[in-house]
């Protein structure tokens, strides 16, 4: 079976692209990076991908007159690369109708609560705050919705005594890592059991 070829969007820290680059590399991902691109300019996930020698791309949306000119250049660019899968791995930005019709159902997010609790950007933050004792991730194909897309898999992190919000992203992240490999390790080997196109 032909190696998968993936594009990661990302807009941070980069430890997601970091668990694939590793599990590409050593084998455990039959699939390879073709290019990273962040949002972010100063993002450290772009040395990342160099560290990696993969294609990193700066592409900053504040240089784009709307949020569909930016999704324009940034599927361009994943196209140049033959991208087949696009894969979210902390991109803090909302995809255009028209960037999905480019990949149909072909682009995957990792999210850091068991959806669909605790949608949006602080849901480590709002879990704490609402107490709940279990929290997770999920890895889910990205529709038009925040967080609303058809679940793929799922991964459960206990919240303990004292957590902080950093005590719990850092299992938060370990837990990411593990499921986001797992996912894509089954993804590139077709194990994975996708939901049915809508239409
Ligand atoms: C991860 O925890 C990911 O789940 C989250 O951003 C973090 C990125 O970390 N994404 C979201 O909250 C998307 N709604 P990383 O840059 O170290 O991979």
């Amino acid at each position: 079976m032909a190696r998968l070829r993936l594009g990661v969007l990302v807009s941070g820290n980069g430890t997601n692209l970091q668990a694939i680059l590793d599990a590409a590399r050593a084998g455990r991902i039959d699939a390879d990076v073709g290019v990273v691109i962040s949002n972010q300019p100063g993002a450290y996930a772009l040395s990342r991908a160099e560290s990696a020698g993969v294609k990193a791309v700066s592409l900053p949306h504040k240089g784009f007159a709307s949020r569909e000119a930016f999704d324009v250049a940034l599927a361009d660019e994943l196209r140049r690369e033959r991208v087949e899968w696009v894969v979210l791995a902390g991109f803090m930005r909302l995809l255009t109708p028209g960037f999905l019709a480019a990949f149909p159902q072909r682009v995957i997010n990792i999210h850091p609560s068991l959806l669909p609790a605790f949608p949006g950007t602080h849901a480590i933050r709002d879990a704490l705050a609402y107490g709940v004792r279990v929290t997770g991730c999920t890895v889910h194909l990205v529709d038009e919705g925040v967080d609303t897309g058809p679940i793929l898999d799922q991964r459960a992190v206990r919240v303990e005594d004292g957590d902080s919000e950093q005590t719990l992203a850092e299992r938060m992240h370990r837990a990411e890592h593990e499921l986001y490999v797992d996912v894509l390790a089954r993804l590139a080997q077709g194990r994975l059991r996708l939901p049915a196109a809508q239409g």
